[in-house]
């Protein structure tokens, strides 16, 4: 059976990940492995009700870091851990990053808080048999789950709302001012910093098939596609 891999994708909303997050999919298929394809908050039917209240519902900033990690907790153990186990291709649209980001970076939310959340709900002890070995055979030691790979579509944040002008009716999220999407921006800056040999940053400005083969080559680089 083939290693399970686990690929997030990131960036502001505008940022331009959904057609390369498709395309990779079916690149992958090509080559005959099974894909999971699913997002966050999200990809279960509890995360995708939870995902409605955090993106419509005005809370304080903790109540909403708690439940995008209480979604994260049920896509984990009920989607991407199985998937992994069963040595799927997982593409997560957003993951964890996105919550340093979006939560830290932009609301200004307690880092530490979120540092142990994420501690408690990626924690890979909790994640079932099958999952731990797997990991096994990948050698790994890791006390938490995170992504392979995390692909980091970067884009000025005046640049991504001018792709969203008119694009549909924002969110909570995406009608926060340009100076939110900055500090989402610094955010994720932050974590590439802090594990750089997971993150690919991308540049998102140039045109479409510019930035679909700096997105291909990088998986290339990795021997995952040809
Ligand atoms: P999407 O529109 O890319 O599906 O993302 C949903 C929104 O939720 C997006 O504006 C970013 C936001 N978000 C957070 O604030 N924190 C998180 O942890 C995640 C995963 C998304």
């Amino acid at each position: 059976m083939m290693n399970g891999l686990f690929i997030s994708f990131e960036g502001i909303d505008g940022a331009g990940k959904s057609t390369h997050i498709a395309a990779l999919a079916e690149a992958f298929k090509a080559r005959g492995r099974t894909v999971t394809l699913t997002r966050e908050p999200g990809g279960t039917p509890l995360a995708e009700k939870l995902r409605a209240l955090i993106l419509n519902d005005s809370m304080d900033a903790l109540t909403e870091a708690l439940l995008i990690f209480a979604a994260r907790r049920d896509h984990l153990t009920t989607v991407i851990a199985p998937a992994l186990a069963r040595g799927e291709v997982v593409l997560c649209d957003r993951f964890t990053d996105a919550t340093f980001a979006y939560q830290g970076g932009g609301r200004g939310f307690d880092l530490e808080v979120l540092s142990k959340l994420e501690l408690w709900a990626q924690d890979i002890q909790g994640l079932g048999n099958g999952f731990l070995q797997e990991l096994g055979k990948k050698g790994e030691a890791a006390a938490i789950l995170q992504p392979d790979l995390t692909v980091w579509f970067d884009l000025p944040p005046e640049e991504a709302a001018q792709r969203l002008v008119g694009a549909r009716v924002p969110d909570k999220f995406e009608s926060q001012p340009v100076e939110f999407f900055r500090r989402v921006v610094e955010g994720y800056a932050d974590r590439m910093r802090g594990d750089s040999s997971r993150f690919a940053r991308i540049d998102s400005s140039p045109p479409r098939e510019l930035v679909w083969a700096s997105v291909y080559q990088v998986f290339a680089d990795k021997g995952w596609l040809p």
